[in-house]
């Protein structure tokens, strides 16, 4: 084996990353679309007309980036789902016909499965990744789960949001903040200069579950309260508002990671999602990790969000057990 090309476009960012056989990135290329900015969230036919358009190029700068030709290629790795059917489509689309035209194998890669591995990324040979069992909180803007890895091809869900996802509820609460979308970075930046003074109410519910319906409800009426006495409250208090929210969220995601730590005894920990980008889930993931002797994994900047390094990598895995995809296979929005 040589080297393995991946694709991820499940929602709004066209990914291609190359790496060789011992999970080193040669390149990781990705264009993120602007266009749905405006409009408060994704949009998902203009997601797909975008993927179109940045594909072909993304590829060709993956290659040149990591200077090598498409014939010294081994395998095709692609997101094949969870995410928008439309955007998934022209990533499965264009790697079929890739693959097919380079006649060499293909492999379907699940985007969740892929953040999780996105800790087995190297940017060095020598670089340290995460030894199994390890426990994983995988946060982004559609998933919430607490994830036991007993190897990379074996992975348990023992948690997960019986309702809405930690990014989602963040963004949610930067709408109402008018801030632009995706809110979390924004209410990142905002909470540096904040104290959490506001207290919402939790829903609490059994097991690794989570659920963030209440979270989101209660900060709504909250402000809401705080509106009908003083118009200005928002501006006069945003970041005071944005570290109150940002400690909710963290508060509930961190409470239930904590629990799964004691029961399983799992000594290595990690983080993973767009969520993971947060200052204060790292800053306080690194607390929990020194006050349970555990080693705690943090991905780089560059692996929280939608990457095709992290397809790679998931597609290396399944390559090493020669399981490839067959050309008939589809994707799935779920
Ligand atoms: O994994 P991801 O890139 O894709 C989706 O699942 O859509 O996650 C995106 C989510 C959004 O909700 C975004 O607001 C959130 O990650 N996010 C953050 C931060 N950076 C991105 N949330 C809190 N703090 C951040 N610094």
């Amino acid at each position: 084996m040589k080297y393995i090309l991946a694709i991820e476009s499940s929602c709004d960012d066209t990914s291609c990353s190359i790496i060789d056989s011992s999970f080193c990135v040669l390149s990781n290329v990705t264009a993120s679309q602007e266009v749905h900015k405006i409009y408060g969230g994704v949009v998902p036919e203009l997601a797909s007309r975008a993927h179109q358009q940045n594909i072909i190029p993304v590829v060709d700068k993956a290659l040149k980036d990591a200077k090598i030709t498409k014939q010294q290629l081994s395998a095709v790795a692609f997101t094949r789902g969870p995410g928008l059917m439309g955007s998934l489509l022209v990533g499965v689309s264009f790697a079929k016909s890739f693959a097919r035209a380079l006649n060499i194998p293909l492999i379907d890669v699940n985007h969740l499965e892929a953040h999780v591995l996105a800790h087995f990324i190297k940017d060095t040979p020598d670089q340290k990744v995460p030894q199994f069992p390890f426990l994983c909180l995988l946060v982004s803007g559609g998933n919430t789960q607490i994830i036991l890895l007993e190897s990379p091809r074996k992975m348990q869900v023992i948690g997960k949001t019986i309702d809405d996802a930690a990014g989602e509820t963040i963004d949610k609460a930067a709408k109402i903040l008018s801030l632009p979308y995706p809110g979390g970075p924004h209410i990142d930046i905002l909470a540096k200069e904040g104290k959490p003074t506001l207290a919402f109410s939790q829903s609490n519910i059994k097991n690794y579950d989570y659920s963030f319906s209440g979270l989101k409800t209660s900060i709504l009426y909250t402000l809401r309260d705080k509106l009908k006495e003083n118009p200005n409250y928002i501006q006069e208090n945003l970041n005071d508002i944005a570290a109150s929210v940002q400690k909710a969220v963290v508060d509930s995601l961190l409470g239930k990671f904590e629990k799964a730590i004691k029961d399983t005894k799992i000594k290595t920990i990690a983080v993973a999602g767009g969520v993971s980008a947060n200052s204060e889930l790292r800053r306080r993931l690194q607390e929990l990790g020194e006050k349970h002797k555990c080693e705690v994994f943090i991905p780089k900047f560059s692996y929280t969000t939608d990457n095709a390094a992290m397809v790679a990598v998931a597609g290396l895995f399944k390559f090493q057990q020669q399981d490839f995809a067959h050309l008939g296979l589809a994707a799935y929005a779920r």
